[in-house]
């Protein structure tokens, strides 16, 4: 039997592209840079599947120029914004996406951020670095205690409920909204509300956890920011798009929000200039899957899934 033929349009952790040249008869972008949809056109030719990352926009106009070879898309990620799913049903292509395997990390890294915005953690590293650190005094780099507080969790999918996992060691009472309330056994303790309004007022903490929708595109605007309690602090590991950057910005600057902490942005990797020279803010530039474990556990998720495709069955992870 052939092996399947695959476009890989981004250079994956080793163990997954040496998986990949096993299995598979693949073209692999090795340079690191996102191919152009032209680019992805172009290699697509004499190729049945294309394994894509969230960086590339595979919307329409990409996927109805895709050539009739093509059979299948598997992403990369969880999130799957960047790809009309529409667009692909109407040409029957299946789409899959990677979801598990990276909830643990991903909550991890939300937890670091609550931490290291609760903890000025930037300002205290550049301090420590700076030279400038004349000893300890008692009314130095005061932060927030997490300990004790309350956490709203938008969005208490598998990430949220994770979070919830990790927030009770820190005593921290959770709240969440979710567009359905959890049955007893995942909800464990947590308080439900009903709306994201609801909610907002019980956030000493926030943690995003909400897919990027047209319905949570900028939801923590100016509105839903004056909701949460005074000094509330608020950690992004979700979507950029979920924020509204510049109603944020002024909240950091008032001291209406205490702090944030933010992995992900709009308009990645431009990050809107109004976060950076802010000393309340923690800044990653999107790692919430950035481990070895989790992205050899990414690539190999979807390399299941497009195995089970090209072996005539229905990939665990269809999307579509
Ligand atoms: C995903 O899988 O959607 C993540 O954002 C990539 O880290």
């Amino acid at each position: 039997m052939p092996k399947p033929t695959l476009l890989v349009t981004r250079r994956l952790p080793q163990a997954v592209l040496e998986r990949i040249e096993k299995d598979y008869q693949a073209d692999v972008n090795l340079s690191d840079k996102p191919l152009s949809a032209g680019e992805i056109q172009a290699q697509a030719v004499g190729k049945e599947g294309i394994l894509v990352c969230p960086t590339d926009k595979v919307d329409e106009t990409l996927i109805n120029s895709l050539p009739d070879t093509i059979k299948m898309i598997a992403t990369f990620s969880v999130g799957y914004e960047h790809i009309d799913l529409n667009a692909a049903k109407t040409r029957s292509l299946v789409v899959s996406n990677t979801p598990d395997v990276l909830t643990d990390c991903t909550a991890d890294i939300a937890l670091l951020l609550m931490l290291t915005a609760a903890r000025r953690a930037h300002e205290g590293n550049a301090y420590a670095r700076s030279g400038e650190w004349d000893g300890w005094k008692p009314t130095h780099m005061l932060g927030v205690e997490v300990t004790g507080k309350r956490l709203g969790i938008f969005g208490m999918g598998r990430i949220g409920q994770a979070v919830a996992k990790r927030a009770r060691a820190f005593d921290m009472t959770i709240h969440y909204h979710n567009r359905s309330r959890l049955p007893d056994n995942l909800e464990q303790g947590a308080i439900y509300h009903d709306s994201p309004q609801g909610l907002l007022g019980f956030c000493d903490f926030l943690s995003l956890h909400c897919p990027a929708t047209p319905e949570t595109v900028k939801f923590l605007n100016e509105e839903h920011i004056s909701m949460l309690p005074d000094g509330a602090i608020v950690v992004n590991t979700s979507r950029g798009g979920v924020v509204d950057d510049e109603a944020l910005i002024v909240a950091l600057k008032s001291g209406k929000i205490a702090a944030a902490g933010l992995d992900v942005f709009e308009g990645e990797p431009n990050l809107n200039k109004g976060y950076v020279d802010l000393p309340n803010t923690f800044l990653l530039p999107h790692v919430g899957s950035a481990t070895v474990e989790t992205r050899n556990a990414m690539g190999f998720r979807a390399l299941d899934n497009l195995d089970a495709f090209f072996a005539g069955q229905e990939p665990k992870d269809k999307l579509v």
